[in-house]
């Protein structure tokens, strides 16, 4: 098992992020070191989904006294910019990194790849190359008891038909910007690997669902659209099909992998349920009108069928048969235990949905950090 440190983990103030920081550090998952969060704070990002974090374990890096204790960091910046992430590195002596930080939805890459190109492949370009020069030996080497952790995910590997799965094998087909991007991400944590020697593994996950997730992505969406009884817009048929994982799952994974995972590895992670969209919006509606005294008819009623997301991925189904096979994990958490969980979730923390979606919450980041 290996002993980890000092973690940089980056996009730790976005929605797997957050729930992976809250699991490390709240549910005793024998880690004892120090987690530093580094973070631009995009529209995606909300430091404030870490403020009991930050109270109970966060602290000065520059007070001696504090440093002693304290086991959160937060570092404002962008993965992209070299000297700032180096400055990171040296100060607090990273030996591993979990790299989440990423513009994540399909949709805004379609309208505007730039971003994407910059953060997915810039980003992780400069974080690998910074890593490699920092744990490099007075030999040249890298040295093997630091690891590099990168996420990635399903989309890399294109459409499934009717059948079969993706497993680790499966070629890279990647067909929209975002999943392009992730594609050539994943492909330079490989190549720093057999090239530098560094110590890396990935993991390809499938749709994550759960708390703090920003409501662009389709479970939060649709959850505040009939809460404030607004049009269900479903893409195309409602026949696209994703294999969901509760978030929670997804980091117990990736800290298995963080653990015990082999260098030079990579891993699928997947819920094993597979779910037509407009099928899940049927289970969601009937479990929001619910808990929330909702007509379900009336809600079914405001489903509205729209235009279809340019080259829309069919079907995604993950093979997650190695990381069970080789490292013992298994998802904990029914598909019925987790939406149960996220729409109370949405349904208790409107405050955070209310700043995130006014704009609020992107002022407060320019007031305190600056405008990037
Ligand atoms: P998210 O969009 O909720 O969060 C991304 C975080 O990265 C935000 O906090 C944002 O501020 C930060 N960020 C963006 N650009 C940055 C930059 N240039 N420098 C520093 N920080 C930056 O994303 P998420 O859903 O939490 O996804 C996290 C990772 O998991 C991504 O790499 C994504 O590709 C991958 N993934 C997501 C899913 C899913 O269903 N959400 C599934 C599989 C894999
Ligand atoms: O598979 C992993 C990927 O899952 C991650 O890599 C991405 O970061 C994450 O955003 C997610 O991508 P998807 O495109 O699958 O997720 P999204 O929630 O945007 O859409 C899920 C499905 O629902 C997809 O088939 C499109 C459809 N959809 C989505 C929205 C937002 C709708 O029908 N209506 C909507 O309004």
């Amino acid at each position: 098992m290996r002993t980890l440190k000092n973690i940089l983990v980056t996009g730790g103030a976005g929605f797997i992020g957050v729930n992976f920081i809250h699991t490390l550090l709240e549910k005793s998952l024998e880690f004892t070191g120090r987690i530093i969060n580094l973070d631009a704070l995009t529209y995606a990002g909300n430091a404030a989904s870490l403020a009991d974090i930050e109270k109970q374990f966060g602290g000065n890096p520059t007070d001696k006294t504090g440093l002693s204790k304290a086991r959160y960091f937060f570092e404002h910046g962008d993965i992209c910019d070299r000297a700032f992430v180096e400055s990171v590195f040296a100060k607090y002596d990273i030996d591993t990194v979990v790299h989440f930080a990423a513009e994540s939805h399909v949709d805004r890459s379609i309208l505007g790849p730039e971003a994407f190109i910059k953060t997915n492949v810039m980003g992780t370009f400069t974080l690998l190359d910074v890593a490699r020069n920092y744990w490099k030996n007075t030999d040249g080497t890298i040295r093997q008891d630091a690891l590099f952790h990168h996420i990635s995910t399903d989309e890399v590997y294109g459409s499934l038909g009717d059948t079969g799965y993706f497993t680790e094998g499966t070629p890279y087909d990647p067909r929209s910007p975002y999943s392009a991007g992730k594609a050539s991400s994943d492909h330079l944590v490989m190549a720093y690997h057999h090239t530098y020697g560094l110590p890396a593994t990935l993991s390809n996950c499938s749709n994550n669902y759960g708390p703090y997730q920003f409501p662009e992505k389709l479970i939060p969406l649709m959850i505040l659209n009939m809460l404030e009884g607004k049009p269900l817009p479903v893409y195309g048929d409602g026949k696209n099909i994703r294999d969901w994982v509760y978030v929670e799952d997804h980091n117990r994974a990736v800290w298995a992998i963080m653990q015990h995972g082999v260098t030079g590895e990579k891993y699928n992670i997947g819920g094993e349920n597979e779910w037509e969209n407009i099928k899940l919006l049927d289970t969601l509606i009937n479990i929001v009108s619910k808990k929330a005294g909702l007509d379900p008819a009336k809600v079914r009623g405001t489903i509205a069928y729209v235009k279809d997301r340019p080259g829309h991925d069919r079907r995604y189904a993950i093979d997650c048969s190695k990381i069970k096979r080789e490292l013992g994990w298994k998802r904990e958490v029914s598909f019925e235990e987790g939406l149960t969980r996220t729409v109370d979730w949405y349904l208790s923390n409107t405050e955070w949905i209310n700043s995130i979606r006014s704009g609020e919450y992107q002022k407060w980041v320019e007031r305190n950090y600056g405008k990037r």
